[in-house]
């Protein structure tokens, strides 16, 4: 299977530090943010990946990672010329993947415990449609939310003001390459982004979003609070 990493994106949430380097080549534990990312996919038989990066700092990226010998993988880079949201990254994977190959995604700034290995091999047992993984959080509301019912998702919010359960979706999706046509399909938010979460609700009102919930600890290093919680968790 193959993989992409989304490191596009203008981490403004970390200003200063972005102002001078790319959020996902801040260093977290003992290493930049990207390469936990690299390895987490690697050890999970994921050695082909796309990395989606923007202008700023790409050459550090090649610098830092060369053509992924070092850590066993081979990458690919492809620059997202705007923000235009996750959704519009992930857009430009296409070309990199065959009509009906399947493959994970994952948000550069997601840092977690868990070994990706067995969600991977439920979704290669899976015919079609997309796999998200959840993670139980005390603060649901920075992030989408599931609303679930009997084992399924019945749909997605964004960033609700109420969230319907203390559940979100981690960065960590898998998709089959219908993904791409459902991007084609959907507008920009009121903030202007293409967003995965209006991706995953046509696979969800397709009956085609299952998911697996994280065991390990799970945070998105987009603030400078859950950038130093990550941090000590990896040290650790
Ligand atoms: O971390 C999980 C959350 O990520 C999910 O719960 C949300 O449903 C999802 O929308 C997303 O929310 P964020 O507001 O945290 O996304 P953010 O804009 O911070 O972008 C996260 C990563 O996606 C970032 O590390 C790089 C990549 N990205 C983002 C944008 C907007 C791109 O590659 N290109 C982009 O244009």
């Amino acid at each position: 299977m193959k993989g992409v990493i989304l490191a596009g994106g203008t981490g403004t949430r970390l200003y200063p530090l972005t102002k001078i380097i790319n959020k996902h080549l801040l260093p977290v534990g003992n290493f930049p943010m990207i390469c936990h990312g690299i390895e987490k996919l690697q050890s999970a038989g994921i050695k082909e990946i796309l990395l989606v990066i923007s202008k700023q700092s790409a050459g550090l990226y090649t610098e830092l990672l060369g053509g992924g010998r070092e850590w066993g993988v081979r990458l690919t880079y492809k620059i997202q010329e705007e923000a235009g949201g996750i959704a519009q990254a992930l857009s430009l994977a296409e070309s990199f993947m065959k009509p009906d190959e399947k493959f994970l995604v994952l948000l550069g700034d997601n840092l977690f415990e868990d070994s990706l290995t067995t969600y991977v091999q439920s979704f290669q047992k899976q015919k079609k449609g997309a796999r998200i993984l959840l993670k139980k959080v005390h603060d649901p509301e920075r992030y989408g939310v599931p609303i679930l019912e009997e084992n399924t998702i019945l749909r997605i919010e964004e960033k609700p003001e109420n969230p319907k359960s203390d559940f979100c979706v981690t960065g960590i999706y898998m998709y089959d390459t219908t993904v791409f046509d459902k991007i084609r399909g959907i507008k920009p938010s009121g903030r202007g982004e293409l967003e995965i979460t209006d991706v995953n609700n046509v696979y969800a009102a397709e009956g085609q979003l299952a998911y697996d919930v994280l065991d390990g600890w799970w945070t998105d290093a987009g603030t400078f609070k859950s950038l130093h919680q990550a941090s000590d968790w990896l040290l650790k």
